[in-house]
């Protein structure tokens, strides 16, 4: 029996877990897998992390390491010494990580160092900009690990460039099945707000919490002018994430009036809202790819993006944090949807089952 230790420790990863392990616990003893997982505590708040595991049926993580939120060294640090002191009880076959995040990082360095080999799911991925904390846990946990999973032909390719070619493995992308999965869940146990929400009239539905936008004034000011000027024509619903709230509060900026904000919600009203907008503005990699599954238009507020196939398909458009270039994408979107071709970029929504048979395979 091969022991999978898997590292998740932000919202995010509760997601892909959610369809993961669930393969693993129906087809593992079949296949030889067993998992066991380690929850970093990166993120901790109810609604950042515990809503997950319950709406999402997620096993309980067997080791809860509690590390919390800090700067980056001290963050992945602390993730670091505590991730290794389990893995060396725990001697797993191979550690699993996924996307970007510091307890990517963390969870990979970690094993290497003891020689337990790494499997990396959502590699390859690419914006090429090291200013991103995204962008550096990416380009390091694909460089360590044995096996990188990845969702794109672009991923492949990125990997390909960079000498990795032997490591990578195209398995379409796991936050479809997470979205095939849970869709119709979402139907039947959104909650009443979510339902009131949409109920209320078309909207927009808006997200913003990456640091590049967060912790630069100039930026989280125009996106909010351009929200205002949204709210003018179309409803915004906000959700808005604790680090965008902390940004605001420093900088006495507050949201503006018309824009609806609201508490971070959990994956399946944001499936259920996400499915009924008329258009998603956001800054989140999951979210562009999400408005691609429910074919909802999306305007992201970056200069690039990961998920090239969205934007090269005419349903997405990078808007950076223009003020101008938002509120005119997301109201043009609003009025005239773009057509949705049937290409399936990220997959048949069978990552799940891919990733597990190459993992198999050794
Ligand atoms: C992290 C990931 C990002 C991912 C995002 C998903 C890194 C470098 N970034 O960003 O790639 O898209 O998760 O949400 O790993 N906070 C709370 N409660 C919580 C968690 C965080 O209040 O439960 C606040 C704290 O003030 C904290 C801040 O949010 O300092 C940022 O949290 P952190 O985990 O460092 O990064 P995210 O912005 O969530």
């Amino acid at each position: 029996m091969k022991r999978i230790c898997s590292i998740i420790g932000a919202r995010p990863q509760f997601v892909k877990a959610a369809a993961l392990s669930a393969e693993i616990a129906e087809r593992g003893k079949a296949l030889g897998l067993e998992e066991i997982s380690i929850h970093t505590g990166q993120h901790y708040d109810k609604e950042m992390s515990d809503i997950f595991f319950e709406e999402l049926s997620i096993p309980p993580p067997k080791h809860r390491l509690g590390i919390g939120s800090g700067s980056h060294g001290a963050q992945t640090g602390k993730m670091l010494e505590a991730i290794e002191k389990v893995l060396m009880e725990e001697t797993p076959d191979i550690v699993l990580i996924y996307g970007d995040t510091n307890s990517t990082l963390a969870g990979a360095l970690a094993a290497v160092k003891l020689h337990i080999p790494v499997a990396h799911v959502e590699a390859g991925m690419r914006s090429f900009n090291r200013n991103m904390p995204e962008e550096i846990n990416r380009v390091v946990s694909d460089h360590l690990a044995s096996w990188n999973l990845c969702s794109t032909k672009t991923a492949v390719e990125n990997l390909e460039k960079e000498g990795l070619a032997e490591t990578a493995a195209l398995t379409g992308d796991i936050m479809f099945d997470c979205a095939l999965r849970f869709a119709e869940v979402a139907e039947r146990r959104r909650s009443e707000n979510a339902a009131e929400t949409a109920e209320k009239g078309p909207f927009v539905l808006m997200t913003c919490h990456r640091a590049e936008n967060t912790d630069a004034p100039r930026r989280i000011s125009n996106i909010l002018d351009a929200a205002a000027e949204i709210a003018e024509f179309r409803r915004v619903v906000f959700p808005a994430h604790p680090r965008t709230v902390g940004a605001l509060e420093k900088l006495n900026i507050s949201v503006p009036e018309k824009v609806e904000l609201i508490q971070p919600i959990g994956y399946l009203d944001t499936l259920f809202l996400e499915k009924r907008a008329d258009v998603i503005l956001t800054d989140s990699g999951g979210m562009q790819k999400e408005a691609f599954f429910f074919t909802t238009p999306c305007v992201t507020m970056r200069d690039e993006t990961e998920w090239v196939e969205t934007v090269e398909m005419g349903v997405n458009i990078l808007a950076g944090a223009s003020k101008e270039k938002i509120a005119t994408a997301t109201l043009d979107f609003a009025e005239h949807p773009p057509a949705f071709s049937d290409a399936s970029p990220y997959g048949d929504g069978n990552a799940a089952a891919k990733i597990l048979e190459t993992l198999n395979e050794g």
